[in-house]
Order: structure tokens, then sequence, then C-alpha cells
């Protein structure tokens, strides 16, 4: 299949994009290479695929809609992965803009590029991020998601959304992925793994906020990149049963869906930091802080309606992912 992966130099979209590549498909890549966090590891990611055979890089915005257009009319992919976004939840406090130009503006742009050209289906980052002040756990995408804390979260949400209005008027398959803090080798240096990594072995403290009472559902990339592909390969169906009286917030009359992809087995914030410690063999120093404002403090996936449809849930233990994750980070910046 000829794919069109965005993000293809982020930690979910390269690994994303070396696996389709490994299993036979064409794929265009795009992303602009922003320096939101060193961009020297997005061209290290690259670096590993980008000489491909079947591989095309484009360096463009999703914001640019010429340049968006001409990628879908060159290229004609059949499926569409969007991972490029403006991420992070903290950095929205401070930078409001970057998230309407990458995650309203540019999701549009490529919504627009799939209704005229016919794609077979479009899967898109969501994130854990739109349960915001939910509190029933576990978080099923059957309950109803309208209290985001972030404009972050609200960006994601309104992918949805938007997705939705571009399932029903034009018949485009599109499945919405909620992601749950994803962690792993080429990860993602604003992220908690990757910080206190470094921090513990350069024997400086880490920062634990909301005093280490977060409970988080860590997902491996692994699983996380596995859950994608089954999604993509699928285009999203209607349900027949849906019903507007009762309407269930997770399916459609429209072929639109919206899955959780999480571990389904929270960690507390210190097992997290514990396990941490045993990979590097040191102790962390820490700065207890309270939380942070626009996070929130749990979150634990329902994958039911995942493994209902896909055969599929995350099964990668934290001990043995943080394990990956050092090794890797070892070796990459030769500490
Ligand atoms: N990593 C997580 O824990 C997590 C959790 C939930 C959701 N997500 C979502 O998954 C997706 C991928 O996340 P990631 O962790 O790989 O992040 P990432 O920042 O490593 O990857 C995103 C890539 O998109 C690119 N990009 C950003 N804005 C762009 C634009 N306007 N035009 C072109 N390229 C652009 C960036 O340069 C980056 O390489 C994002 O949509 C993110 O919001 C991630």
């Amino acid at each position: 299949m000829k794919i069109l992966v965005t993000g293809s130099a982020g930690f979910i979209g390269s690994t994303l994009t070396m696996r389709l590549l490994e299993r036979g498909d064409t794929v265009i890549g795009i992303d602009n290479h922003n320096d939101y966090y060193d961009p020297a590891i997005k061209e290290a990611r690259l670096a590993r695929f980008v000489d491909h055979p079947n591989y095309t890089h484009l360096r463009i915005d999703l914001a640019d809609r010429e340049a968006i257009a001409d990628c879908f009319a060159t290229h004609k992919p059949q499926r569409v992965v969007n991972l490029a976004a403006q991420a992070g939840v903290r950095y929205s406090i401070e930078n409001p803009h970057a998230y309407i130009d990458s995650n309203i503006v540019g999701f549009l742009h490529i919504l627009e590029g799939c209704r005229h050209h016919g794609v077979e289906h479009l899967a898109y980052a969501s994130s854990s991020s739109v349960y915001g002040a939910n509190t029933a756990m576990p978080f099923s995408v059957h309950q109803n998601v309208d209290h985001p804390l972030s404009l972050y979260a609200a960006s994601k949400k309104a992918n949805e959304l938007m997705a939705h209005t571009y399932s029903q008027l034009y018949g485009l398959p599109t499945t919405g992925l909620r992601f749950f803090t994803v962690y792993g080798p080429w990860g993602r240096p604003d992220m908690a793994l990757f910080k206190f990594t470094k921090a513990i072995l350069a024997d400086e403290p880490i920062q634990v906020f909301n005093y280490g009472k977060h409970r988080r559902d860590f997902t491996y990339i692994d699983d996380i990149v596995e859950g994608v592909i089954r999604v993509t390969d699928r285009p999203a169906p209607s349900n027949p049963d849906w019903n507007g009286d009762k309407p269930d917030p997770g399916t459609s009359k429209a072929p639109w869906r919206v899955y959780n992809i999480g571990n389904n087995s929270p960690v507390d914030l210190m097992d997290y930091i514990a396990a941490i410690e045993k990979a590097l063999g040191k102790k962390a120093q820490m700065d207890m802080l309270p939380l942070q404002a626009g996070d929130v403090p749990d979150t634990y996936a329902d994958v039911e309606a995942l493994h209902d449809q896909f055969d599929f849930k995350p099964t990668t233990s934290v001990e043995q992912g943080i394990a990956n994750f050092v090794t890797w980070y070892r070796d990459y910046f030769k500490v």
C-alpha cells in the first residue's frame, strides 16, 4: 500500500514508518522538523530510513495549505496516518497558537486532501488527554468526553469531531486513536522517562509532579505501532445499530471510530521511577512538586473496543519497556 505518514521524523511516526517499510509498503513522510524539542533526534530517527527506495520525505508544514494539497495530488496515498501535531500538555499554556496551527488548521488540510483524493482510510492520533475531568476508571470510548483541561486536549477532541463530519458528509472512513503516555527507544526528550534518565545519569534532581501521586497507563512504543498498523489496515466501518436517541460516543452511523490504545495496567509514578532506578542501577534525587496546570492525575485505558475489533491489546510490561529504553539511551548518547 501507499501510505502517507505525517510526523514521520517524530517518536511514533518514525517507528511506524520503519515497520511499514519493513513489511513492503510505500511511505510518503511529512515532517516540518520543528524545534519544540531538539531537532537533532528527529534527524537521527529519519537517518534510519530516509534513503529507503520506498520512502519519500517531504519537509513541509501541515498548516501550509498549498503544500499539503500538492502532496495529495502528486502522491495519491491510499491510506493516511496523521501523527504530526503540536504535542505536550504543559507547552499549550505558553504557546496556544502552535496547537491551533498544527492540530486544527493542519488537520483540516489533511481531511481536505483525503476527501478530494479518495483516500480509503484516515487514522489519526488523538490522546488520553481528551478524558480531561472524567474520573470514572478505566477511561472508555463509550464515555462522554466534553471536559478537556488543556488546549492540547481540546485540539485532539476537536480532531475527533472534525473527522466525524468528514466521515458523515463524504463517507471518508476515519479512526481516532487515543494514545496513553507512550514511551520507549527513540522517545521524546520532553517526556518523563527521557528527562528522568538524563537527570539521574547526570546526578541532577528529577521533578516529580503531584508529589508522585500520579498513576499513568504507560504504553510501550511497539504496542502502539502494532495497534496503529492493525487499525490502519481496516477502514472504519459504520455502526448499523447506532441510535441517535442514545448516542454512543465511541461509534457512529458514519464510518467513524475512536479507540483507546493503552496498557490497561496503570502504574504509580513512584513505581515507574523505581523501575528507571533499577534499570540504571542508580538512585534518583527528587524534587517533589504540586500538580501542574492542565495535567490529569490518573489515566487508565479500557481497551475492550480495540480488543473486540482487532484481537489486540498492549502486553509490554513497564520493567521490560524501561530496560529497552535505557539500553537504547546508553547506546545513543554513549553514556
Ligand atoms: N507520545 C505520547 O505519549 C502521545 C500520547 C498521546 C497522543 N500523542 C500524539 O501522537 C502523535 C505523535 O506523537 P509523538 O510522541 O511521536 O510526538 P513527536 O513530537 O515526536 O512527533 C510529531 C512530529 O510531527 C512534527 N510536526 C509537528 N507539527 C507539525 C506540522 N505543523 N507540520 C509538519 N510536521 C509537524 C514534529 O516535527 C514531530 O517530528 C501526536 O499527534 C501526539 O499528540 C502522543
